[in-house]
């Protein structure tokens, strides 16, 4: 149903304890693959119940909430993932072109790290919640707006987000199961794809999520959103996951497993990613049944609720989440825990890329490039030889008629010909075998040649 039309572990095993302790970057890509309680230990916390399979139980929440308590307790006992309501989508973090505010999410990613919880990041690319500089863009304007964005806040985050809403809502409703029109969609048919490659560029271990609402079955929109990902699959197109909102009504179509299981079929990964349920006698009863959809597909990652409390949610009087506004567990959150306790056996490994280290010292760069008609973003990655240097400088020669347009974690000397690329104050200093990255837009043919890298 469309909710949009009509508003808008056993305590013996501390698992939060172990990972403070392990925690250190990496840690918050997946930290429920490293906590697998014993079996037959019922769990008693939401997240912990759900590591017992390898998943993530996780919930919405904002950084201005940290200060209410009671929220902040249920948060931090409960749910071992978080995701910004609102405070990562395009008008919280680039409310004036090119100007960011990493504020908010900032503090949300902190407290993910400090609580040793995995964040979920929404969203990269939405038609809704653009800045308004954003709505009155059009045309290449607009699609070079969206890569920069892209760039910047997924490269901000790079490393610490379990997985991306790179784009959110971009089907109708309604039974054409076709695009919905937006000013990206204007931009062309490709701009999800586009969307998608720089993305994984922008941070590689990051899972890239498709994400959407109304795609509780198999009905129209959610098989457009299918025959896209197995389009890009065949194609291609990196894209490792789709989010299945489940903002659902007072009942679920009996499809809902079976349509989680075509899109886990297809080589993605699947997620229910805002979850909240009308009040009602079905409220348990469905939590359950979503629960156990997801615990039945081995391709479910986990499920997050899209608030804490009842009176947390964005569906205002209909007390759609698993905890009242007192604070007390419902039957709805009995119901899901006694679900998740019901499976065990770990699955989803984390995703690990370790770059191997080039021989010699100096430095040496690769290139990898997002390129379209007229365009490209190119992700520079540097890499120090087997001793650590303290600044870099890495030359690209561009093709007549290319420019700079635009450049972030590095300083362009120049727009066209030969540009020499120097490191900024912060990425210089580059361990033995380590690396950082940089990246330039682009208008006109993108760079073929070899870059050099010069330590200094
Ligand atoms: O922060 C401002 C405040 O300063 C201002 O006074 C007030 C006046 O309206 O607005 C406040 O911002 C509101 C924001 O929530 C924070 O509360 C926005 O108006 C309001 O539009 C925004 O609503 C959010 C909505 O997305 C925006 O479309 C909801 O909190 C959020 O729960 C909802 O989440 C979406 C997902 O991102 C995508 N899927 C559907 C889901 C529910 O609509």
């Amino acid at each position: 149903m469309d909710l949009r039309s009509r508003n808008g572990g056993s305590s013996r095993l501390r698992p939060r304890t172990v990972l403070l302790a392990l925690a250190a970057g990496a840690a918050l890509l997946a930290p429920t693959a490293l906590v697998v309680p014993a079996a037959n230990a019922a769990a008693t916390t939401l997240g912990a119940a759900a590591a017992q399979s390898g998943r993530y139980f996780g919930a919405a929440t904002s950084s201005f909430m940290f200060s209410n308590s009671q929220h902040t307790t249920i948060l931090n006992r409960e749910f071992n993932s978080i995701v910004a309501e609102n405070e990562m989508k395009w008008d919280a973090t680039e409310p004036q072109q090119n100007v960011f505010n990493f504020t908010g999410a900032d503090r949300l990613v902190a407290h993910a790290r400090a609580n040793g919880m995995s964040v979920r990041g929404h969203a990269l690319v939405w038609h809704a919640q653009q800045p308004g500089w954003a709505q009155n863009l059009s045309g290449t304007a607009l699609r070079n707006a969206m890569i920069n964005h892209i760039n910047r806040v997924a490269g901000h985050f790079r490393g610490q987000i379990h997985s991306w809403d790179v784009v959110n809502e971009a089907f109708a409703d309604g039974g054409g199961g076709g695009r919905r029109d937006s000013n990206l969609q204007r931009t062309g048919n490709d701009w999800i794809e586009v969307a998608f490659r720089t993305a994984r560029t922008a941070d590689p271990n990051a899972k890239l999520c498709y994400n959407d609402y109304n795609t509780d079955g198999i009905n129209a929109k959610s098989t457009g959103i299918y025959n896209m990902v197995r389009d890009f699959k065949a194609r291609g197109v990196p894209i490792d996951c789709v989010g299945f909102q489940s903002h659902l009504g007072t009942t679920l179509s009996s499809d809902y497993q079976a349509n989680l299981q075509r899109f886990a079929d297809l080589g993605v990964d699947v997620q229910i990613t805002e979850l909240d349920v009308a009040q009602g006698s079905s409220q348990a009863s469905i939590y359950e049944r979503v629960t156990r959809a997801c615990l039945a597909v081995a391709r479910c990652n986990g499920i997050t609720v899209w608030g804490v409390r009842d009176n947390d949610s964005w569906r205002r009087g209909e007390n759609p989440l698993l905890f009242d506004a007192n604070g007390n567990k419902k039957a709805a959150y009995n119901s899901v825990l006694n679900a998740l306790n019901s499976v065990s056996g770990p699955t989803n490994p984390p995703p690990t890329t370790t770059p191997p280290p080039p021989g010699g010292a100096g430095c040496s760069a690769s290139v990898s490039l997002n390129t379209w008609n007229g365009g490209f973003v190119a992700t520079v990655r540097v890499t120090a030889g087997n001793a650590a240097i303290r600044g870099w400088t890495v030359r690209i020669t561009l093709p007549g008629g290319t420019a700079v347009t635009g450049t972030w974690n590095a300083q362009a000397g120049g727009s066209t010909g030969t540009v020499n690329f120097g490191n900024v104050s912060y990425n210089g200093q580059v361990g033995a075998g380590g690396s950082t990255e940089f990246g330039f837009q682009g208008t006109g043919a993108a760079p073929s040649g070899t870059p050099t890298c010069t330590a200094t």
